[in-house]
């Protein structure tokens, strides 16, 4: 029954996925052009950040990163996440492959001396020596971005996480868990066949794509044991905004320092 339920919500989401832009850079930048706003009762899915949310993500990087370096976000979208790591640490650098995202970052971080962005995809070969050279090695947040890579994406991008966090950077990563398949995900975002939140069908008439599986099997073979040590993995939740304000969906997270 439950399978049923999942899968009349399908004739909607192809009828979106038909009509969404094509290609990484755009369908991210159509996506940040249409949003209004985020927070909690905004058009950003993945941009419930609550209290216990936020608290979460400072403990860890307090926690675990050395506070002489500089913090890198990777994936950093309208900001944060960047925006709260700059009150504890600096400088903090968000990179994100949208121009719209930057754009939107940048006017939020105004008047933050110690707090920048730039456009960047972090699955281009060189990407992360190109950012070493400039800032020595750092620490390197993520939220949200190797759950929607392939394969192919999130060993390139670990190779340039390596690069960028040379061998006093530490990555902290926390991405949804692996829900179970595509339907399973849209249901605990809310997706029914009678609701259907904003938030989310704002995602795929985008063309964005429904996140993966990302649990300790995508971690390990992303970022193999001959090059990363795993200091610590575990579950968490991440908030998301859906009908009726922020909802926790299940994450996994990961330190991890490459080998020297
Ligand atoms: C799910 S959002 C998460 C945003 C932010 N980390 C947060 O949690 O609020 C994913 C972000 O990854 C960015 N992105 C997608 N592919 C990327 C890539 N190859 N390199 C850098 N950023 C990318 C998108 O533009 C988007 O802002």
């Amino acid at each position: 029954m439950a399978a049923l339920r999942r899968f009349l919500v399908l004739p909607r989401v192809i009828w979106y996925a038909a009509r969404a832009p094509r290609g990484r850079d755009r369908v991210w930048d159509t996506y940040w052009r249409d949003i209004g706003g985020g927070g909690a009762d905004g058009d950003v899915l993945w941009d419930g950040a609550t209290d216990r949310g936020t608290r979460w993500c400072l403990d860890q990087a307090l926690r675990h990163f050395d506070p002489a370096l500089p913090v890198v976000d990777v994936a950093c979208g309208n900001g944060t996440q960047a925006l709260l790591l700059a009150d504890r640490f600096a400088p903090v650098v968000g990179v994100d492959v949208s121009g719209e995202a930057v754009a939107r970052a940048r006017q939020r971080a105004a008047g933050r001396s110690r707090l920048s962005f730039r456009v960047a995809d972090i699955t281009r070969p060189g990407a992360g020596r190109d950012l070493a050279a400039e800032l020595g090695p750092a620490n390197v947040h993520i939220r949200g971005l190797l759950h929607i890579l392939d394969e192919r994406q999130r060993r390139a991008a670990a190779g340039n996480l390596a690069d960028l966090a040379g061998e006093r950077g530490v990555v902290l990563l926390v991405e949804t868990a692996g829900a179970g398949g595509a339907l399973r995900y849209l249901e605990q975002l809310g997706v029914r066949l009678t609701a259907f939140p904003q938030t989310v069908a704002r995602c795929l008439r985008a063309g964005l794509p429904i996140p993966r599986d990302f649990g300790e099997r995508e971690l390990a073979r992303a970022f193999p044991a001959d090059r990363w040590q795993v200091l610590t993995t575990g579950t968490t939740d991440l908030d998301v905004v859906v009908t009726g304000g922020p909802t926790a969906v299940p994450a996994f997270y990961a330190v991890l320092k490459r080998r020297t």
